[in-house]
């Protein structure tokens, strides 16, 4: 079997850094028929996106960033060049290009057609469409990371799942259930019942009180086992009291805060992040907090790709799609992540099954 592949394509390239609404720009290209060893060609039927495409966008000067680049990681598509693979013309698959290879390469999932590591995608399964893929990787990778690499989580175990609606809280939640750990879990009220439908032990509404006051005033008995701030926290005071609620040995872990860098003169944001700095780095002999804390940075493994897909098969990880806009309108996904309140993934459906 093979397919006719076109010269050219549309693709959403960020041309300069900035806001997605002056950096994008829908352009045609060339289809990157030549392939470097390893590497397959996909024609991209949805991309989803993820915070780190319009953070990388908005704050990475150009001389890392070497624009203009096809920006977004996560992908659902069809082999159209196996090349050296073990792939087939046709096969369906779902995966992802890490920022690295994004950076490197330019290449990225806003695109028709795009080049990536074979190692990087794996066949689709059939109970889950290409829109539907398109979400898992980069989101639910990190929060098997988070849970498994950086907090070591056990059956048994209590977790404090702090951004139950967040993608990466919603893939959180579903990989510690199906860990065996009991799930505790934070949302503001009106995901609530989203959230319990998780499948969630209980549930913590993070507008009514402080997070950490709720906590300190109501401790798990017993505490928790692991904190996984799925939103990247840039107020640090549920790290700070975290020796009330969290046990000792236990860990936290975040996704990494990211304050708002286009307001940092005298924002809250970057006394927030100085506060935080302060916090983890204070050693515990000088009055720090006893407890650990750690960040994920979620990095490709076959290994972890292979587990989400058969969690998905199994349907264990369900996916979770908050909006799906068409191609030329990738603009206005682009302003639903960046509310920060979709519940699930945003994604641009690029071309039909
Ligand atoms: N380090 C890494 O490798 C890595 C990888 C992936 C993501 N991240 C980071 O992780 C964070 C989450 O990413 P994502 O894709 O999951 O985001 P997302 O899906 O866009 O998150 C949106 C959700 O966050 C919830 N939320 C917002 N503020 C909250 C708060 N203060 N407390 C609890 N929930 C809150 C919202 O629920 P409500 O409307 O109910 O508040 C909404 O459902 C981002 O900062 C992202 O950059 C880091």
């Amino acid at each position: 079997m093979s397919y006719d592949i076109p010269d050219k394509q549309q693709a959403w390239r960020v041309v300069s850094r900035g806001h997605p609404s002056r950096a994008l720009k829908l352009e045609e290209i060339d289809v990157p028929k030549k392939l470097g060893k390893g590497e397959i060609l996909v024609k991209v039927q949805a991309a989803a996106l993820n915070p780190v495409g319009w953070k990388l966008m908005s704050y990475l000067p150009n001389f890392i960033a070497r624009r203009p680049l096809v920006p977004e990681h996560d992908l659902a598509g069809i082999v159209v060049d196996p090349h050296d693979s073990d792939f087939h013309v046709g096969d369906e698959v779902f995966g992802w290009i890490p920022t690295n290879i994004n950076i490197s390469t330019g290449q990225g999932a806003l695109s028709q057609y795009t080049r990536l590591p074979a190692i990087n995608v794996l066949r689709r399964p059939d109970n889950v469409t290409p829109v539907e893929a398109a979400g898992i990787p980069l989101a639910a990778m990190t929060a098997l990371q988070g849970l498994t690499d950086a907090a070591k989580l056990r059956e048994g175990q209590t977790v404090f799942i702090n951004g139950g609606s967040s993608s990466v809280g919603l893939f959180a939640v579903y990989i510690a259930k199906a860990m065996g750990a009991k799930v505790v879990a934070s949302a503001s009220g009106r995901n609530e019942d989203f959230v319990r439908s998780l499948g969630v032990d209980e549930f913590v509404d993070y507008t009514q009180v402080p997070l950490y006051q709720h906590l300190t005033s109501n401790p798990p008995a017993p505490k928790f086992d692991v904190i996984f701030d799925a939103v990247g926290l840039v107020d640090p005071s549920l790290y700070k009291h975290s020796e009330s609620y969290l046990a000792p040995g236990g860990v936290y872990v975040s996704t990494g805060p990211t304050p708002d860098f286009t307001s940092w003169g005298g924002s809250s944001g970057m006394r927030n992040m100085l506060s935080t700095v302060l916090a983890i780095a204070r050693p515990r002999w000088l009055g720090g907090v006893k407890r650990s804390w750690k960040l994920v940075t979620v990095t490709h493994k076959e290994k972890d790709l292979a587990r989400l897909r058969d969690l998905l098969a199994e349907g264990k990880l369900k996916p979770i799609v908050d909006s799906v806009h068409e191609f030329p309108n990738a603009l206005q996904a682009y302003e639903r992540i960046m509310t920060s309140r979709a519940t699930g993934k945003v994604v641009v459906k690029i071309a039909d099954s």
